[in-house]
């Protein structure tokens, strides 16, 4: 069984994780006014990715016997100054959840909750990979952003990015 404390951090979690799709979606929606659909759906998929992360966090609390309690989401920012602005608040918002996971682990092993540590080990390497994939995307995007012909190029690799809803382990 799960102790109050854990529990309550991991439904926090859930709140994040859920927040954090409504950041993305929000992005999202500011790339598809501006037709450059192939990093609006880069986001959208970001989005679903959130939307998985919380899930995942759902089904954990669940097996461990803790209470579910889904908390407020709060309305994600919509203006946003320009392409570069974008990627550089999904990177810092990735390094908070980072942060907050961090969290979730130090108060788990401080209390010897050894299967949350487990659980959380996917969430560690997945935001390893989160932080580098949003960082390079900031370089990037400051290489193209002011060249129209780049900016294409780079609006179709991100168009091919597909939703994977079962990632390894
Ligand atoms: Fe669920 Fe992007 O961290």
């Amino acid at each position: 069984m799960i102790s109050t404390k854990i529990g309550d951090l991991i439904n926090e979690q859930i709140a994040k994780e859920q927040y954090a799709a409504h950041y993305y979606l929000s992005m999202s929606a500011w790339f598809s006014a501006r037709d450059l659909d192939g990093i609006a759906n880069y986001f959208r998929i970001q989005s679903k990715e959130e939307l998985m992360h919380a899930d995942k966090m759902f089904d954990y609390l669940n097996d461990v016997g803790g209470d579910i309690i889904i908390g407020e989401i709060p309305k994600p920012p919509h203006e946003f100054a320009n392409a570069i602005d974008v990627f550089e608040k999904a990177l810092a918002h990735e390094k908070i959840v980072t942060k907050s996971i961090f969290n979730i682990l130090k108060n788990a092993n401080e209390e010897g909750d050894f299967a949350t540590v487990s659980f959380l080990q996917w969430f560690v390497n997945e935001q390893v990979e989160e932080e580098a994939s949003a960082s390079q995307l900031v370089s990037k995007i400051k290489m193209v952003s002011d060249n129209p012909s780049a900016l294409y190029l780079f609006d179709q690799e991100l168009a091919q990015r597909v939703f994977n809803p079962n990632p390894a382990n």
